[in-house]
């Protein structure tokens, strides 16, 4: 009750400072992450696109990485009194005490692109991609293309603590299970950037003989890929060829580096989270229509095999 009265006082006092929404306007807010890759930046550009189209008031909150901005977007979207939350959240844990707050004045919130771990009556619903299984086809496709000799893998992980990070890891690894010649021998963050991952793998190539003893890149997404494909070109050697790329994600960058034959194999990862979001909140917000817990998208696996330069082309319409 005194949580209710504070929320009530809080909102009052944030539709004198930002005004409120019109009527019939739905007003939703949106924590974002930050804009550590393309893919991000692309996500941010068709959730604001998508909400324009639905006529949605978007309050955006660029969280640079950080959990505790996060937590304060989703406190003050609370007390601005909005009608829905829209959370990419940065890490797993430590969503539940603002999730309670969120719930108890009863705003919905829908997490974007990855999952939390927290009981699951605190959010409507999760539109994420099956993580596990995007590293799963990253491993799968290494396993089949990198034929029977003994391959030293380096993998760029994603940022510590988030669910691609963690799920990704876990699937490529259930995916080289079996087969002994494959090893990760050295495994690091690169914090889902380009920068990072450049400046990883160079420290990767340095500890593995200048490269010579590494057989494969696995970046969790595909700006750590193109970082370490730069890495990997000024050692000296042919990314593609002497050292095989996966990543994920399918961002128009990683389409010219597979046609320039340094990257060989990318899983898709829509930047369109938003749409399927802001059609299960309709159905909610307007018949109470409670959608399941976890809305899946699409995980594609591209190769040279796919026409890299037309998918390219493709991608660039779509929020990139
Ligand atoms: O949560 C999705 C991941 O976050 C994307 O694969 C990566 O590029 C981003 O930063």
């Amino acid at each position: 009750m005194k949580l209710k009265n504070a929320l009530l006082s809080a909102t009052v006092l944030a539709a004198c400072m930002f005004g409120s929404a019109s009527a019939g306007e739905l007003v939703v807010g949106f924590s974002q992450i930050g804009s550590e890759s393309g893919w991000r930046a692309a996500e941010t550009t068709v959730t604001k696109q998508e909400a324009e189209k639905r006529g949605v008031d978007l309050k955006f909150s660029d969280a640079q990485q950080k959990q505790e901005n996060q937590i304060k977007a989703l406190r003050s979207f609370v007390a601005q009194g909005v009608n829905a939350i829209f959370l990419a959240p940065v890490v797993e844990t430590g969503w539940d005490d603002v999730l309670k707050e969120a719930k108890e004045a009863e705003i919905p919130v829908i997490l974007l692109d990855r999952t939390i771990k927290a009981p699951d009556d605190l959010y409507l619903t999760a539109v994420t991609s099956d993580q596990v299984h995007e590293g799963k086809v990253a491993g799968e496709w290494l396993v089949k293309n990198a034929g029977d000799k003994k391959c030293n893998i380096v993998e760029l992980q994603g940022t510590t603590g988030s669910s691609p990070a963690i799920a990704r890891k876990k699937g490529f690894e259930e995916a080289l299970a079996g087969h002994d010649n494959f090893k990760i021998v050295r495994s690091q963050t690169g914090d889902f950037t380009r920068a990072k991952g450049k400046e990883v793998m160079e420290s990767f190539l340095k500890a593995e003989n200048g490269g010579k003893d590494i057989c494969a890149l696995y970046a969790h997404n595909d700006d750590m890929a193109v970082g370490g494909i730069q890495a990997i070109k000024e050692a000296g050697l042919k990314p593609g060829k002497d050292i095989l790329v996966v990543s994920i994600d399918a961002v128009p960058d990683i389409f010219q580096a597979m046609a320039a034959g340094e990257a060989n194999a990318t899983v898709e990862l829509t930047p369109n989270m938003a749409g399927p979001a802001f059609d299960v909140l309709d159905a909610y917000l307007k018949d109470k229509k409670e959608p399941p817990k976890w809305i899946q998208t699409e995980s594609k696996l591209y190769t040279p095999a796919d026409d890299p330069m037309k998918v390219y082309e493709a991608k660039k319409g779509l929020g990139y």
